[in-house]
């Protein structure tokens, strides 16, 4: 399956019975294996979990801690770009130039990005003590 397919088949499991706001991630690791995620909302609004979190949650899971590629999907025929904490989520495993492809369900619309255009200076864990102010 494509990263595209898996994003598009978790996407279907996605539980956003509060936004109907589906949305699909697919993380492609290091070791080539594709893991994925989906929202989970819950009647307590701030408590729902976005589907990037799950990607990688199941990828770190899984014993790996490298993202190579990353997909979105929702049913926004405009694709849509992941909010800024999964922007830090994703830039905490994936290196600067890790390209993020972002698609709909509604056409073959994509729009790719890479991790620093989506969060430019990233705090990182090396950033701590670093020059960066803030
Ligand atoms: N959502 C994600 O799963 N990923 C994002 O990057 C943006 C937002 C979810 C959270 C919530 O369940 C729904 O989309 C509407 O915000």
């Amino acid at each position: 399956m494509t990263l595209r397919q898996s994003a598009l088949a978790v996407q279907a499991h996605a539980y956003a019975v509060y936004s109907n706001f589906k949305v699909g991630a697919a993380v492609q690791s290091k070791s080539g294996t594709i893991y994925v995620g989906c929202n989970v909302e819950n009647a307590s609004y701030p408590l729902g979990t976005c589907a990037e979190a799950g990607a990688i949650a199941a990828m770190v899971a899984a014993g790996e801690s490298e993202i190579m590629a990353v997909y979105v999907v929702t049913d926004d025929p405009i694709p849509a770009t992941p909010c800024g904490g999964c922007r830090q989520r994703l830039a905490e495993f994936g290196a600067s130039d890790v390209v993020v492809t972002m698609g709909s369900s509604a056409n073959e619309n994509e729009k790719s990005m890479t991790l620093a255009e989506l969060l430019p200076s990233a705090f990182l864990l090396q950033s701590a003590g670093g020059d960066d102010e803030c």
